[in-house]
């Protein structure tokens, strides 16, 4: 698909300063720790097999893999997973790598599959949630860790205005070297926001049962803590987890 294409190029383009954004990967150890405490919270008891989709450079990975599960990292963007294969090299930790689209998951036994902000960039979320449901053989746990941004709510447009406005007057550098093209963007089911009604829904109706929401007030809590005073009292997206079997 061509789209597939753009999107790699556009990852490809973005990997070397992808991690420099504290939103991306959090560098305080206060963060750090309340990520692994709620990933700890929904992956199922380490050792397990996970398979990370659209891994990126690795955040999600990296945390299951410290916390003493064997997880392979899917993703389409090849400089991507040569980021997170650094990473990995500098927490001495081994994570598998798998350079492809997400809804064609790799063979293999898995416990869990996870995703952290994925499903906003897939022509097709639905296809790669049923992919996902077969596998291991059918038994492996949904987690998606998710955050409620764009036109999906107005308050949280609307917090994300400011909170564009206070970056602009503090000088903060973007989160990435640039937007997607508009034509790849509208192409995208989920392209303006994630909501946790409608990933749900979609989870749901991929055929996982009984989907469960979490809120994860304990990593809000934590980065918004680490923030300058004025970014504080906006305060950070909502973000959230949905696990599902
Ligand atoms: C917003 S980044 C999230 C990276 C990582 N999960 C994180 O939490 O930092 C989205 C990632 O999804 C990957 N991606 C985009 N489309 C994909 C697809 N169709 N299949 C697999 N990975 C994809 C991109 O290459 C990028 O690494």
């Amino acid at each position: 698909m061509a789209f597939l294409d753009d999107i790699r190029h556009y990852w490809d383009d973005d990997a070397p300063t992808y991690d420099a954004s504290h939103q991306h990967r959090p560098t305080s150890p206060m963060v750090l720790a309340a990520w692994a405490a709620a990933l700890e919270a929904v992956l199922p008891p380490a050792p397990a097999r996970i398979l990370d989709c659209g891994a990126g450079t690795g955040f999600l990975s990296l945390l299951a893999a410290r916390l003493g599960h064997d997880v392979t990292a899917l993703d389409l963007s090849p400089a991507m997973l040569d980021r997170l294969k650094s990473n990995a090299d500098a927490a001495g930790v081994t994570i598998g790598t798998v350079v492809g689209p997400a809804t064609d998951p790799p063979d293999g036994e898995f416990d869990a599959v996870m995703e952290r902000h994925l499903l906003w960039t897939l022509p097709d979320p639905a296809a790669a949630l049923r992919a996902w449901r077969e596998v291991g053989d059918g038994r492996a746990r949904l987690v998606l860790v998710e955050s409620l941004w764009g036109d999906v709510d107005p308050i949280e447009r609307c917090r994300a205005r400011v909170r564009r406005t206070l970056d602009r007057v503090r000088a903060t550098p973007p989160e990435h070297h640039a937007e997607y093209a508009a034509d790849v963007r509208s192409s995208l089911p989920l392209g303006r926001g994630t909501h946790p009604a409608h990933l749900a829904r979609l989870a749901h109706d991929a055929g996982w049962r009984t989907p469960r929401l979490r809120r994860l007030a304990d990593v809000e809590w934590a980065e918004r803590a680490a923030l300058p005073l004025a970014a504080r009292i906006v305060g950070v997206s909502p973000r959230f987890v949905i696990v599902a079997d």
